[in-house]
């Protein structure tokens, strides 16, 4: 792998980003996640967390500033290496949702498999056990040959957590992945994804719940009309007075 071994899992150094040429979604972020850690980022409805996380991801490229990602610039040519570490997990799920679990799920290897196995749903025999060791993690093997479509919200949650975990990913991107849940369950889906940190996962979660970030974040980023308006450790956060902020 190619690689490097030192550096942080992300850097972005004066990233600005904007759709249509005059409003900005992100102005000038600067920030740095520490591998093996857990961040969260939250902030209101158009604060630029979803655009921040297809930056990361390399899904769109800044107009200005820089995007690191394992000390890889995200958008040159090695970047291709560092997008096949990153497993995303987008806020609309990006399931298919005519097929089943298992093959949603296999859909998250196909990098690693393949065009045989793209075009022909034909998959090697270690990557479909793979898959289902995914699939046990996240505790929906009971619907393995479901399709999506037949599945509730919290299901399919957990069906593109394992689709995610599938592509054997070092960094976790989660966009909103909680939304349709109620705080339990949101709780214990966070709760999984912070289990990956043991295997040196880094993890990215952003929510609009911050109950949710300060239980399971280390850092949480505070967001507001695309510029970064704070970055501070989870423990030290006083609860009461940030909850005007979100
Ligand atoms: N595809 C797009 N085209 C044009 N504007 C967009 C697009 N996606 C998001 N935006 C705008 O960019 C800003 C940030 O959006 P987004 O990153 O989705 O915010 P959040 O995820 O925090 O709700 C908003 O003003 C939104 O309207
Ligand atoms: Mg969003």
């Amino acid at each position: 792998m190619a690689l490097g071994l030192a550096g942080n899992a992300v850097d972005l150094q004066d990233v600005s980003f904007s759709y249509d040429g005059k409003n900005y979604a992100l102005k000038s972020v600067s920030l740095s996640i520490k591998r093996g850690s857990s961040t969260v980022i939250v902030g209101t409805n158009g604060s630029g967390k979803s655009t921040l996380l297809k930056i990361i991801n390399g899904l769109i490229k800044p107009q200005s500033g820089s995007v690191k990602v394992f000390g890889i610039d995200i958008n040159s040519h090695q970047g291709m290496d560092a997008r096949r570490k990153i497993g995303y997990i987008p806020q609309q799920l990006g399931l298919l949702r005519n097929s089943t679990v298992l093959q949603n799920v296999l859909v998250g290897g196909l990098s690693r498999m393949g065009s045989t196995s793209a075009l022909f749903g034909v998959y090697p025999r270690q990557e479909i056990d793979y898959a289902l060791k995914c699939i046990q993690q996240v505790r929906i093997d009971h619907k393995l040959h479901e399709k999506v479509y037949r599945l509730s919200g919290g299901e399919r949650q957990r069906v593109a957590i394992a689709r995610a975990l599938m592509q054997k990913p070092s960094l976790i991107l989660a966009d909103e992945f909680t939304s349709d849940l109620d705080y339990k369950s949101a709780n214990e889906m966070m709760g999984f994804m912070s289990e990956f940190r043991r295997d040196g996962v880094t993890l990215v979660m952003v929510t609009h719940n911050l109950d949710l970030a300060f239980e399971h974040g280390q850092t949480v980023i505070f967001l507001k009309d695309g510029a970064k308006v704070s970055e501070i450790p989870a423990e030290s956060l006083d609860k009461k007075g940030l909850k005007t902020l979100a």
